[in-house]
């Protein structure tokens, strides 16, 4: 058997045609297939609008920026995520606070956010960052009235979950990132997400204001709309500090292609959740599923008391587990910024416990056998 990673992007040569055919096209990048692919995103995801950009980091940068945040400024999120979503807030020297997680969806809880809130004095946060994580939808109706009543912001961290969604109290579905409850949404297209595309990312949302502004900081600054003045032709001015966030032609076009994949990406995970729930049942704790809620599963995770056991033995038959995540407030750069007397119980419960399996459409019904008698083996001895 060859060695199983936990995630494994799927290039065909549709994906390969696809860049060849940009390599040799006129425009490498800021060309037709960046547009194409923000507009064929936005449609799947169903937002207004998205805006390409090269990695999820650098969309929840401009995400932080777009919503205005400023130096001293605090914003809540989960400690159980990719350091990414808390690190954005300390870009521009915010303070970031954590909420503790559910105990059975792993997600930022909602009574814990709300207690946080409402321990300090109005005005005291500015915007919440809630996680999709593992694909697992936040319930954002929820999270909007919470963050309604205390005038915050809400930035969703979708990287984990293009195709996900939640049902809302109408009884509608909302896919993730599809702007109707957050302000903006951040995707990541790294090849261990659903879509790659090398390094890559997309920020969605329904505001016209918001996209503009993205637009803007992520190519420095600059246009040629709005101008105090113009010279001629060739005139643009800088309007505000940008960045060079861009995403290239080559990587659209490779975007599209895997995007036109994804449905089918996330059904064919699904099934793989289904077979690991099944021979797990009431033998091994995973994720939960609340109702009406559609995971698009970019990890399956589950809790084992043995972890680290487990974790070697497994790697001994050359399965390559991991562990999402280290708590972020643990992790060393933030222990030294203050953060190292926090307690967040159950995050730290989770993470003594927690492991993601194997989970990518193209893994076989074989592999993911030999990976589910392995566990059941460890476990039973
Ligand atoms: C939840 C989450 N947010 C943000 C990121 C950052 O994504 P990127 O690698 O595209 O910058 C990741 C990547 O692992 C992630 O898992």
């Amino acid at each position: 058997m060859k060695p199983i990673p936990y995630g494994r992007q799927n290039i065909t040569n549709e994906d390969i045609d696809a860049v060849i055919e940009t390599l040799q096209a006129d425009f490498l990048t800021q060309g037709p297939k960046v547009k194409e692919f923000e507009d064929k995103f936005a449609e799947y995801i169903g937002s207004k609008y998205a805006v390409a950009i090269n990695n999820a980091t650098a969309g929840l940068h401009l995400a932080v920026l777009t919503m205005g945040l400023k130096e001293g400024e605090r914003v809540i999120t989960t400690p159980i995520t990719f350091a990414a979503s808390a690190n954005c807030v300390r870009y521009v020297d915010g303070e970031v606070w954590f909420a503790d997680i559910d105990k059975d969806s792993y997600l930022i809880s909602l009574e814990s956010t709300r207690k946080l809130i409402e321990s300090k004095p109005k005005g005291f946060f500015k915007g919440i960052i809630p996680v999709d994580f593992a694909g697992l939808p936040i319930d954002l109706e929820a999270f909007r009235e919470l963050a309604d009543e205390h005038g915050l912001w809400i930035i969703e961290d979708a990287c984990h979950a293009p195709g996900g969604y939640f049902t809302d109290s109408k009884g509608v579905r909302q896919n993730c990132g599809n702007g109707n409850y957050a302000d903006l949404a951040i995707f990541s297209f790294h090849p261990v997400k659903h879509i790659a595309c090398g390094e890559g990312g997309m920020v969605t949302t329904n505001s016209e204001e918001h996209y503009k502004k993205l637009l803007l900081l992520r190519s420095h600054g600059i246009t040629k709309e709005n101008m105090s003045e113009n010279h001629g032709g060739w005139f643009y001015e800088m309007q505000e500090l940008g960045f060079n966030y861009r995403l290239t032609d080559i990587q659209s076009a490779l975007g599209i292609t895997q995007l036109a994949k994804n449905k089918e990406g996330v059904k064919q995970r699904n099934s793989i959740a289904d077979t690991y729930k099944k021979a797990f049942s009431d033998k091994i704790k995973f994720q939960s599923l609340p109702a009406g809620t559609y995971n698009a599963h970019h990890l399956f995770v589950i809790e084992v008391e043995n972890r680290k056991g487990l974790y070697n033995y497994l790697r001994e038959h050359q399965i390559f587990a991991q562990i999402h995540y280290i708590p972020i407030h643990t992790l060393p750069y933030y222990r030294e910024i203050g953060y190292g007397d926090a307690t967040l119980t159950n995050a730290e419960e989770y993470y003594s416990k927690c492991m993601s399996l194997p989970m990518y459409p193209t893994l076989t019904k074989k592999e993911q056998n030999f990976v589910i008698d392995r566990i059941l083996e460890f476990v039973s001895l």
